[in-house]
């Protein structure tokens, strides 16, 4: 999809830029669309005018010395992508509730750039999904029954955030061993383990997409919507994939006529916060889902 330049850790080595820096961790990063969207946002402001987001792809084993770097040179913040948010929440000491409570860290804040300390860690996913669903679907969690796919990081996410804002969460997973034990692992209380054939559809309200069957060379939906039938009428469906194509999944819902969306206002929402969290000022949205777009779909 996007082919960008990145960095690696020889490079952040000899890392000499003196001005702020913020930037995106993940193996792989390349087709990370956070750095034209922070940067649109930092152009906003002339206080910002030398802070510039870069990508880092960063393997496992030097994740620990990254940080160690990154906290030494003059970085303001970070993002941490896949498959970096449940080890850097361990390595750090500090963290804010909302990363506590999802127990990983994709957003990071260094209080004393320059000085070597360890960042303090926030998870600002929860954030953007309940905001795509309320942006994108005018749906709040609250009361609702919702069926989630898919118990990885981001399923993970998904379960913590829509059973604490009041829902009752069906998950399934096609390996179903995991969800059997997250629901104990996680504290859950409110969420239940499903299989596709017991699900009755006139109860669900929502069904959330976070597996990655959308991705790679062969894209399939992880539900067959072939199977759905007695639905709600406001039944609704968000994908919390995003890509330059519509996913198998959002186009199985709106074949049922089912009203769908895709990540990509979780990805603008999440990256907001992290960026108000760095710079304590309020994120031009607008600006910053201009250029999702245009680095996604390659239009303005
Ligand atoms: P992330 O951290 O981004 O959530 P992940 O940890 O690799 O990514 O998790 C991927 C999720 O997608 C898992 O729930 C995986 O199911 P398994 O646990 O059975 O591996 C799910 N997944 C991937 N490909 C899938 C497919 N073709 N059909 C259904 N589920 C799929």
């Amino acid at each position: 999809m996007f082919f960008q330049q990145f960095y690696t850790i020889k490079d952040l080595r000899a890392w000499s830029r003196k001005e702020p820096s913020l930037g995106v961790v993940g193996f792989p990063v390349k087709h990370s669309a956070s750095p034209p969207m922070q940067n649109a946002a930092l152009e906003q402001f002339a206080e910002f005018k030398d802070w510039r987001y870069f990508r880092f792809e960063i393997e496992d084993k030097d994740l620990k010395e990254a940080l160690r770097i990154f906290g030494e040179k003059n970085f303001i913040g970070l993002n941490l992508t896949v498959p970096h948010k449940v080890m850097a929440y361990h390595m750090i000491d500090q963290r804010d509730e909302s990363s506590e409570t999802v127990q990983a860290a994709n957003t990071l804040l260094f209080d004393w750039p320059g000085s070597g300390s360890l960042p303090e860690g926030y998870s600002t996913d929860g954030y953007g999904l309940l905001k795509g669903l309320e942006t994108d679907l005018s749906f709040d969690p609250q009361g609702k029954t919702v069926l989630l796919l898919g118990a990885g990081g981001a399923g993970q996410t998904a379960a913590i955030t829509l059973e604490k804002q009041g829902a009752e969460v069906l998950w399934h997973n096609r390996t179903p061993q995991k969800v059997a034990a997250l629901i104990p692992g996680l504290g859950l209380e409110n969420t239940y383990m499903v299989n596709p054939g017991q699900i009755a559809w006139e109860q669900i309200d929502l069904v959330v997409n976070s597996t990655s069957a959308g991705l790679g060379e062969k894209p399939v939906s992880p539900l067959d919507f072939g199977t759905v039938s007695g639905h709600k009428e406001s039944l609704c469906a968000y994908d919390m994939l995003y890509g330059k194509d519509k996913t198998a999944f959002i186009s199985g819902a709106e074949s049922l006529g089912i009203h769908a969306a895709g990540g990509l206002s979780m990805l603008l929402h999440q990256g907001a916060k992290a960026f108000e969290i760095w710079t304590k000022k309020q994120a031009p949205l607008e600006v910053m889902g201009e250029a999702l777009k245009k680095a996604i779909y390659g239009i303005k």
